[in-house]
Formats: C-alpha cells, structure tokens, sequence
C-alpha cells in the first residue's frame, strides 16, 4: 500500500485531493471505507480530540489495520489535537497523521508549540506526518447560526511561509474561506461556502507543502474543483455526514417504531453517510458522478 505522503505527492502531479471524513461509530466507519472500497480510491478517516472520547486511539487504529486487510486503501489522522500528550497517544497507537493545533493561541506560542510537537512526534514515529494550523476555521461541526466573525480572516502566504519553514510540518492547515460546520442555509442548500482559489494556489507555492481544506462542508463543487486545481490535497467532511446520520436514524425511528436491533436501525444513516462519501470522493479525484 501508497504511504499517506506518496498519495500526497500523487495529488500534486494528478491535481486531485485525498477526501477526510470523520467518524464517531461503526456506522459511519463502515459507510467511509465501503465507499473508499467499491471505488477504488483511497480515503483518510479523523477523529478529533472529542470523537477520540467515543472511539480511542487504540480502537481506531484497530478498526483502519482491520480495513486494510480487507483491501481498504486507508489512513488515520488525529484531527485538531491541542495538547502535546493528546498527540503522542496518536503517535504511539500508530496513526499517519496528526494535526497539531495551536492555532487559537498567539502567532508566536503557535509556533513555539508546533515546533515543539514536530520534534517529540518524530522521535515517536519518522514518518507520521504533522499538519499545523495557522488562522481560524472554526471548532466545531455543528449547525450554526451565524458564519463566525473570525472566520472572515484568512492565512497570510509570506507568514505561512515562514510558519512551516520555522516548524517543519509536513502539510499546513490555512483559513482560505471555510470554517467548521454549517449554516442553515447551507443545510438546505441555499447557500454555500466560497474558496479564495488565488490565496490557495499562494500558499501552495509560497510553502511548498501540501494545503488542506478543512471545514468542506456546504462548499460550492465548482470551488472545491479550483480548490484542488490550486493546491489542496487533503479536504475535511465532516458535518455533512453528522448530518446525514441524524436523518438516518430520525428516518428508521419514524419507519420502524418498534424495532431495537440497533444495526437495522442504523441502516438508513449508513446509506446516506456512504452516499455523502462516495459523491465527494469522486469529485476530489475528477471522476464523473
Ligand atoms: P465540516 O464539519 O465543516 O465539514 O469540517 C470538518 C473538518 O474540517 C474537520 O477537521
């Protein structure tokens, strides 16, 4: 199997990105790595700090080394992981990457602390890749309000530059126009996020790293294709498929009032999850669907 930094590299000469989704449970597991499966491309699968509290580190990286024996083309990531102890957990059980996230912090401790986190990472594993974070894209994966004020300012090439110059990560997470979660209008599909493309294709130069989107959901398709034709290499789903998994379940309840069996109850959520999954998947790689 590709190592995660080989597909990254591929990326670059293909200009297609490698789909990250989230997942908390089983059902949601198994619908990202069928997907990944029935087409052949391979996939990351995250679990931020929070979702490591229903799946630990350990039973992930069984669940992805159990995927791959089955022909799963699939990788693990520590998603938004703020403390350095939290990181080398993820280290020691085995993932392929982890996001250091110090980006709430002041420009200086940020940096501090990621060139902190990438010596003592690298010491626990020389191939896991680090991907830091510089600017806002937001906490949480949930429906929202109102679009985070914060969100509205985006990364600086030449500070990115000297970022990952100063720390060396291995991919770098910027704000370019999303954020985590969604507004409602972007549940219904009345409105989107929008990508600053020139920015993007900036900090791919300026750094020569690979970019990652994170906060992919409710952005515009035609913004993640010049997204992905400008520099990204990872892109992040993951409200859409909470989303999905809600309805899911909301939908067997309504259909199956008495029914317990929790894995027929789940079916409805693992379809629409596989059917989120798969969609994107194709798009990030230029497939037609
Ligand atoms: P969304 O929930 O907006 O898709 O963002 C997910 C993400 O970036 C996880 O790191």
């Amino acid at each position: 199997m590709k190592s995660l930094r080989e597909i990254l590299i591929e990326g670059a000469q293909k200009k297609t990105a490698i789909g990250h989704f989230n997942f908390s449970d089983l059902t949601a597991f198994r619908a990202i790595a069928d997907a990944s499966r029935e087409l052949s491309l391979p996939v990351m699968v995250g679990l931020s700090e929070g979702e490591r509290t229903a799946v630990s580190p350990k039973t992930a990286a069984a669940l992805v080394s159990a995927a791959r024996a089955e022909g799963v083309h699939i990788f693990l990531n520590a998603d938004h992981t703020h403390s350095l102890d939290a990181a080398k957990i993820a280290a020691e059980a085995g993932f392929d990457e982890i996001i250091f996230d110090a980006s709430r912090l002041p420009y200086e401790e940020n940096l501090q602390q990621t060139i902190d986190a990438v010596r003592e990472l690298k010491k626990i594993n020389p191939e896991l890749l680090i991907e830091g974070e510089l600017g806002f894209i937001g906490a949480n994966s949930q429906v929202l309000d109102v679009v985070p004020e914060e969100s509205r300012r985006f990364t600086d090439p030449a500070q990115a530059a000297e970022f990952c110059k100063a720390t060396g990560i291995d991919v770098l997470a910027p704000a370019v126009g999303t954020m985590h979660g969604m507004v409602r209008a972007m549940v219904s599909g009345n409105e989107h996020k929008h990508l600053d493309i020139p920015r993007i294709k900036q900090l791919s130069d300026f750094t020569g790293l690979p970019i990652t989107l994170h906060g992919g959901s409710g952005t515009e398709d035609s913004d993640f294709v010049a997204g992905i034709e400008a520099g990204l290499r990872i892109v992040h789903v993951n409200t859409e498929l909470r989303l999905a998994w809600r309805e899911g379940m909301q939908q067997s309840l309504d259909e199956l009032p008495n029914e317990i069996a929790p894995y027929k109850l789940m079916k409805n959520s693992y379809v629409r999850i596989k059917e989120i999954v798969s969609a994107r998947l194709k798009l990030f790689n230029q497939i037609p669907y």
